[in-house]
């Protein structure tokens, strides 16, 4: 069914691959997508990139929920190679979900199709590597769910849609980064900060008058960066496919892995305005920015930049004003607010708690004193061919019990629809940010130093944000309600790079005894197959 079809011309190179079949329900994408090394120099040095048919960033990936993709990823790197969706909950697909859970990695020459279908998840998204520190060499890029025409948006039409995708970055190659923290060393401080690809000059064009639809997401591996505009308003619409109350902001902080979608009104006069994105909690503070120009004018920049927020409590602040807007659609049918999260009771708690301690002298990152290690069989294949061995249920503690940190594979049970409370408890002095694989969840608060039983009283019980990446502040805590109504093998994780690397990790696996495809879709029959599912009958 691949071919090359006539909507290429009007996208680019990619889609040239990419074609749209009017099935009967819903359209499917075809595209392929060829993973290569390239040279890069973002920072004026040229090194070793990972591009997407020899982009970086990868290609922008456009779709219109429920639209059903068929993304066929062929691996010409030296290394093992997996993308994930980062946000997209794969409903009953865990199999799609492209972390070394679920997937066995696509070995060099090799390539795997992720077929999946975004549903219901209007909004802001991007895509990286999940493998070893690929992700510090490139392989990310945006990933926009659009409605469909029939679906109404909380807001009007809108004259451009950017993706800002920003993130520290490293000159150093992503294999020494890793042979650094597989020595046990923590990542140094970056080299820079990309806006797009770019430290400097990369170009948003506005119409004047009008407003533009911005998608800020953090792909960077472990600074939170605050988002500004000089001379221009953010209009909070979108996190991370949650519409919300449109508060209007000077600048945003976007914590690694999380994704925004701002109006911006192109209302001061017509010439070119600094867009900054600049490193927030660090002892130094880096700096990038790109053009905000307005069509039509060769007006160029001028200083001073727009100023960023010192202090932790503004973003404290900020987050607790982000709140979800209950009147409005999502991309279903009924309000968002029509599911009341907070008037139901969890069944179960989890305290989560960060630490960075030695384990036979080198440095690790760990999870109620338990490091994360990757079995070379995926636990989601373990789990399917019942392979024995792999993992076991019944050593990660569901909270800190304060003992020597080890290392284990960290898988919890849950039956499908627990509704559960989950505190990320961050005892160390650096900001954390955890995100969760396969759901969305309501970040109901926020607290500084320890969680304690009566925090509940301080809880947004009625309009929290639902979103997939939370950030945790320094010596704080952070509160989530999730319901685990999506059956499969899930990651949790720093979605600080170099953390989920060495070990700031663990799996839910949300079961039922009944298996039947309502409640979560059979082996896809293209699954790779490695470490001890290898040669197993996938029928
Ligand atoms: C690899 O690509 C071929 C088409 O070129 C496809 O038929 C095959 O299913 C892909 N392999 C996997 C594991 O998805
Ligand atoms: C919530 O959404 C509704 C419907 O789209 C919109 O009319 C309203 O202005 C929004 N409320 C706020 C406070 O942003």
């Amino acid at each position: 069914m691949r071919g090359k079809g006539s909507p290429c011309s009007i996208y680019g190179i990619l889609a040239c691959l990419i074609v749209v079949l009017a099935k009967a329900d819903n359209p499917y994408r075809f595209l392929t997508w060829t993973v290569t090394y390239g040279t890069i120099s973002p920072l004026g040095v040229p090194q070793q990139g990972i591009l997407i048919n020899g982009q970086f960033p990868g290609p922008q990936l456009d779709v219109i929920t429920n639209d059903n993709l068929d993304i066929n990823v062929i691996n010409k790197l030296d290394e093992p190679f997996l993308l994930t969706w980062n946000g997209i909950q794969q409903r009953k697909n865990s199999w799609m979900d492209g972390v070394l859970g679920t997937n066995c990695p696509i070995p060099p020459n090799g390539n795997f199709t992720y077929r999946f279908q975004p549903k219901d998840q209007i909004g802001t998204y991007f895509y990286f590597p999940t493998t070893l520190m690929h992700r510090a060499a490139g392989g990310f890029g945006g990933m926009t769910v659009f409605k469909r025409v029939v679906i109404p948006a909380p807001y009007p039409p809108l004259a451009g849609d950017h993706q800002a995708l920003i993130g520290d970055w490293y000159k150093t190659n992503h294999k020494d980064l890793q042979k650094m923290l597989d020595m046990g060393r923590p990542l140094a401080f970056p080299d820079g900060i990309l806006i797009n690809g770019h430290a400097n000059g990369a170009y948003f064009y506005a119409d004047p008058g009008k407003t533009c639809f911005i998608r800020i997401s953090n792909v960077g591996l472990q600074t939170t960066l605050n988002f500004r505009i000089q001379g221009h308003k953010l209009k909070l619409v979108e996190v991370e496919g949650s519409h919300t109350i449109q508060n209007v902001y000077d600048s945003i902080d976007v914590h690694v892995g999380q994704s925004y979608g701002v109006l911006v009104v192109a209302d001061q006069p017509p010439k070119d305005y600094y867009v900054v994105a600049s490193t927030r909690f660090t002892d130094r503070v880096l700096t990038s920015t790109a053009i905000f120009h307005y069509r039509n004018t060769n007006i160029p920049l001028s200083l001073p930049l727009p100023p960023a927020p010192t202090d932790v409590e503004w973003s404290i602040n900020q987050a607790r004003s982000i709140r979800w807007n209950l009147t409005t659609n999502a991309a279903r049918p009924n309000p968002q607010g029509s599911f009341h999260y907070g008037l139901i009771k969890p069944m179960r708690r989890f305290v989560l708690a960060n630490s960075a301690p030695l384990i036979n002298g080198k440095l690790r990152y760990a999870v109620n004193e338990v490091s994360y290690i990757s079995p070379e069989t995926p636990l989601k294949l373990a789990d399917w061919f019942n392979i024995a061995g792999v993992f076991d249920f019944n050593t990660f503690p569901s909270v800190p019990s304060g003992g020597f940190a080890r290392l284990g594979t960290s898988v919890v049970a849950s039956s499908l629809h627990d509704y559960v409370e989950i505190i990320f408890q961050n005892n160390e002095n650096t900001i954390q940010t955890w995100h969760i694989d396969g759901f969305s969840f309501w970040v109901v608060g926020m607290g500084i130093g320890q969680w304690k039983s009566d925090s509940w009283r301080t809880y947004n019980l009625v309009d929290a944000v639902s979103r997939h990446t939370t950030q945790v502040y320094p010596n704080s805590w952070t509160a989530i309600y999730l319901s685990m109504d999506n059956q499969g093998m899930w990651n949790a994780r720093s979605a600080m790079w170099a953390r989920q690397y060495l070990g700031q990790q663990l799996y839910f696996r949300v079961f039922s005894s009944e298996r039947s495809l309502a409640r979560e879709y059979s082996i896809p029959h293209n699954t790779l197959l490695c470490g001890r599912a290898r040669g197993m009958l996938i029928s």
